[in-house]
């Protein structure tokens, strides 16, 4: 039997002091922190899904803030959607995530931190949120959303007052997704609170999935 070898490619610690490991095994790379696995090249689906149901494809130029970069699959979708002038903030909370896509993942989703819309904060997304600018889409992907969590400080992005920031980035019409691993009717109740309008949507890991295993709750200003 030909066993296909897994190898390690970079290794870092989180800010929680967890081992972060970026992997490669037969083609597809692997991302964990702390041993829980974040993301993978094998299932991207959602957060693609993301990016289409929150912007327009239109000439009208969008700011879009994305939380986090992840392998970048929901930047490469939302560059796909928005016009040439569009502004795109991207937060990433590690330094490491940024090298590791510009070093190991250009085969994955091409140099998307090269085009010339697209702008990298090494940042929580929390503080971009309370720094005043206001903007048409905001993407949050950064967690297992909202429990259990991978970095403990992202908890405040699930509380009344985080939604209420995420609210306020908003511009008139704006409108957020929250990526969740689960359909969580709780976050429903406290997203609605805050929200005009609030849809949860079961989103498919990988396109030939039978299930819908991860959600994605759609909130309007
Ligand atoms: C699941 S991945 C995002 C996947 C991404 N949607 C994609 O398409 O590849 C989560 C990312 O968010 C980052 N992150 C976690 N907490 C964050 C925060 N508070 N602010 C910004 N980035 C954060 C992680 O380092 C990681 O890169």
């Amino acid at each position: 039997m030909n066993v296909k070898p897994t190898t390690t490619l970079a290794t870092s610690t989180s800010p929680d002091g967890e081992t972060i490991v970026l992997q490669e095994h037969d083609g597809h790379h692997f991302l964990k922190i702390g041993g829980v696995p974040l993301m993978s090249t094998t299932a991207a689906s959602s957060e693609q899904t993301m990016a289409e149901l929150a912007c327009e494809p239109s000439e009208k130029a969008q700011r879009v803030l994305i939380g986090g970069l992840g392998f970048g699959f929901t930047l490469r979708k939302v560059l796909e959607l928005v016009s040439e002038d569009s502004e795109i903030v991207v937060a990433e909370l590690l330094q490491e995530l940024i090298d590791w896509n510009r070093d190991y993942l250009g085969e994955v989703n091409g140099r998307l931190l090269d085009d010339s819309r697209v702008s990298v904060q090494l940042k929580d997304v929390f503080k971009i949120m309370q720094g005043g600018e206001r903007y048409d889409v905001i993407l949050l992907d950064v967690d297992n959303s909202p429990d259990p969590l991978v970095q403990k400080g992202n908890a405040r992005l699930y509380k009344r007052r985080g939604l209420e920031i995420a609210r306020a980035a908003l511009r008139p019409r704006g409108r957020v997704v929250y990526w969740s691993a689960h359909p969580d009717p709780g976050f429903v109740k406290s997203l609605k609170q805050v929200f005009s309008k609030v849809e949860a949507i079961p989103a498919k890991a990988y396109p030939k999935a039978k299930r819908y295993t991860h959600t994605l709750f759609l909130a309007l200003r």
